[in-house]
């Protein structure tokens, strides 16, 4: 049996996507004890830890505690799921190839934070969330799939969110299950699915 590790800082609510849809959770850590995703992964009795950055002067040292909850579990896929911390780049090396995060943008478009404000200020007509394997580089690397929705005229940053985080609870399980089925092969810095599987998804 494959095994899952998801780090969460919120909400969590790509992590109960992932375990509905039946993916192989094993754990949930955060980097803050009150993340309301916490409740949810015990209630369904997946293991939770908290390692909490301010406990930690440095972000090695942080990140140093981090992959060794992470490792105790023995995971064969971590996922990022709203995790707001940047991560050391000899973290992203422990788990390189092994490491998927989702961004709320159609990347390269709009790394970093406030996507969906960033998104209409620019008056884009295409939106979306990007999951990608991670690399040192802030929300950067080989794309798994990528989801588009409309940017509409009366759209705010909570309704264009709304749109787009639907999307993510679609794509994210998806990336997941490609990954575990070893069906993702990076080549070039690009990433193809073994067999017939699209890689975009465009929800008008
Ligand atoms: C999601 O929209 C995710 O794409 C975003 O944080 C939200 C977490 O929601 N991640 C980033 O912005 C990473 N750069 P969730 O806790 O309900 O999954």
């Amino acid at each position: 049996m494959k095994r899952i590790v998801i780090l969460i800082s919120g909400r969590g609510s790509n992590m109960q996507a992932m375990v509905e849809a039946g993916l192989p959770v094993v754990a949930v850590i955060s980097n803050r004890a009150d993340a309301a995703g916490l409740a949810y992964a015990a209630g369904r009795g997946i293991a939770t830890a908290v390692v909490p950055h301010r406990d930690y002067t440095t972000r090695e040292a942080f990140d140093a505690a981090l992959a060794q909850a992470v490792d105790g579990y023995r995971p064969d896929l971590v996922v990022l799921a709203g995790f707001m911390r940047i991560l050391t780049d000899s973290f992203v090396r422990r788990y390189q190839g092994h490491l998927l995060n989702i961004h709320p943008s159609l990347l390269p478009a709009f790394p970093g934070l406030e996507t969906h404000a960033r998104a209409l200020a620019a008056g884009v007509k295409l939106h979306g969330c990007s999951v990608h394997f991670v690399t040192a580089e802030l929300d950067h690397g080989p794309i798994v799939i990528q989801a588009a929705v409309p940017v509409l005229p009366h759209d705010d940053e909570a309704k264009l969110a709304a749109r787009v985080l639907a999307q993510e609870h679609r794509i994210y399980p998806q990336a997941a299950r490609w990954f575990l089925d070893g069906k993702l092969v990076i080549e070039g810095g690009v990433v193809r699915v073994e067999g017939d599987h699209p890689q975009q998804l465009y929800a008008p």
